[in-house]
């Protein structure tokens, strides 16, 4: 399957529910999943989910962004005609306004290719 290597400057972003049902996503990351913003808002974050993410990394970043913090970590995602990419992702509880409830955020940005080599070795040791 084919990598789509993150560009510098590329900064992927999508809002969730408190459930994890995607409330909005920016441009680039929908360019880089290959949908459009009508195509994933209202969907569970998971149609991005790459089959080789352990169930353990989500574990953590629900259990952690739950409990009021913030969680960093690499995720591979894949793209919706094929074909993977790797960010490192920050993800924030918030509050959202609009719907006056818990909702989430995160902010992504190309990690190096160590990060990845490394974040690949680890991933490969859990389930
Ligand atoms: C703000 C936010 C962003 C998320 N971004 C991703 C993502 O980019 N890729 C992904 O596979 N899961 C992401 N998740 C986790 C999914 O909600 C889900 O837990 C994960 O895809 C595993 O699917 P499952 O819970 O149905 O097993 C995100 C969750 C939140 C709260």
């Amino acid at each position: 399957m084919q990598e789509y290597v993150l560009k510098n400057d590329d900064f992927l972003v999508s809002q969730t529910d408190e459930k994890g049902k995607i409330l909005f996503a920016n441009d680039d990351f929908c360019k880089v999943a290959g949908y459009t913003l009508d195509e994933l808002v209202g969907q569970p974050h998971s149609i991005v989910r790459h089959k080789d993410m352990p169930r353990a990394a989500f574990k953590d970043l629900w259990d952690t962004a739950k409990s009021g913090k913030v969680w960093t970590g690499y995720v591979k995602n894949a793209i919706k005609n094929g074909g993977y990419y790797w960010v490192y992702a920050t993800v924030y509880p918030m509050y959202d306004a609009v719907t006056q409830k818990q909702a989430f955020m995160s902010c992504r940005r190309k990690p190096s290719k160590e990060e990845i080599a490394d974040a690949e070795a680890l991933y490969k040791t859990l389930s």
